[in-house]
C-alpha cells in the first residue's frame, strides 16, 4: 500500500518512515510521485492548511495522502508567529534571521512570561474524499540566546518543558519522541493502522 507524504523534504519523510515502520506502507514524497506544483498555504489556520494540502494532493495523486502544518506559538506576542512561522520576518529570510528576529521582540519579556509551544496538525485525505485531522503540541520557553546545531526552524531558541536543553541540542531520534509532529504523528499511524490496513480474513 502506498501512502503520500505531501512534502519535498526527505528529512521529514526520515521522520514519518521511523514512526510508521511498522505498517505496511511505502512512503512517497512529492517528487517520487512527480508532483511539482505546491499548494498555495492560504488557510489562517495550521488544521486549514493541512487539510488544503491533503486534499489537493490526493486529488492530484489518487494515493491515500498525508499533509502536516506546523508552526511556533509564543504567547507574549498573542500566539504569533504560529501559521506564519515559515514567512516571519520577511519571504527569503534565513532560520538565523527569523531566530534574531524574535529574541528581539522578546528583549523585554521576563522568562516567566516567554512561554511557547510548537504545534502540528496532520491531515489524512482518502481517495474518497474523507479527511482526518490529528494535532500535537510541544511545550516550552524562548530561550534568551541560540543554542545547538541539530534540527532545523526556531529550534536553537526553544528551551523544551522539563529540561534545560534547547531543542538544537536534542538528537533527531529525542526530538521525534516529544515534538509535536512525532506525537501528531503517533496518532496519525493509529488512524492509519484501524483504518487504512486491508483486513486479513
Ligand atoms: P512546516 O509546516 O512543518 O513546514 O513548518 C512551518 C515552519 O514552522 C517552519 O518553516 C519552521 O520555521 C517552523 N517549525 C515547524 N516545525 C519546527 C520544528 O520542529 N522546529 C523548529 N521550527 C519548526
Amino acid at each position: 500500500m502506498k501512502l503520500l507524504v505531501a512534502t519535498h523534504n526527505r528529512g521529514k519523510l526520515r521522520e514519518f518512515q521511523e514512526i510508521f515502520h511498522d505498517l505496511p506502507f511505502e512512503l512517497l514524497t512529492l517528487d517520487d510521485v512527480g508532483i511539482r506544483e505546491d499548494v498555495a498555504e492560504t488557510g489562517a489556520t495550521l488544521e486549514e492548511n493541512a487539510r488544503l494540502k491533503a486534499n489537493a494532493y490526493v486529488r492530484a495523486s489518487g494515493l491515500l495522502t498525508l499533509a502536516d502544518d506546523s508552526g511556533l506559538e509564543v504567547d507574549a506576542l498573542n500566539g504569533e508567529p504560529g501559521v506564519y512561522s515559515k514567512r516571519y520576518a520577511g519571504e527569503g529570510k534565513s532560520d538565523a534571521e527569523r531566530n534574531a528576529h524574535l529574541l528581539e521582540k522578546l528583549r523585554n519579556v521576563p522568562q516567566a512570561k516567554r512561554t511557547a509551544r510548537f504545534r502540528c496538525v496532520i491531515a489524512i485525505a482518502d481517495a474518497h474524499g474523507n479527511v482526518q485531522t490529528t494535532e500535537g503540541t510541544c511545550n516550552g520557553k524562548i530561550a534568551f540566546e541560540s543554542r545547538g546545531t541539530n534540527g532545523f526552524g526556531y529550534d536553537p531558541i526553544f528551551i523544551v518543558d522539563g529540561s534545560t536543553r534547547h531543542l538544537a541540542e536534542f538528537s533527531s531520534a529525542e526530538k521525534n519522541k516529544i515534538s509535536h509532529r512525532g506525537r501528531a504523528a503517533v496518532k496519525a499511524r493509529e488512524i492509519l493502522r484501524e483504518q487504512f490496513i486491508a483486513q486479513k480474513n
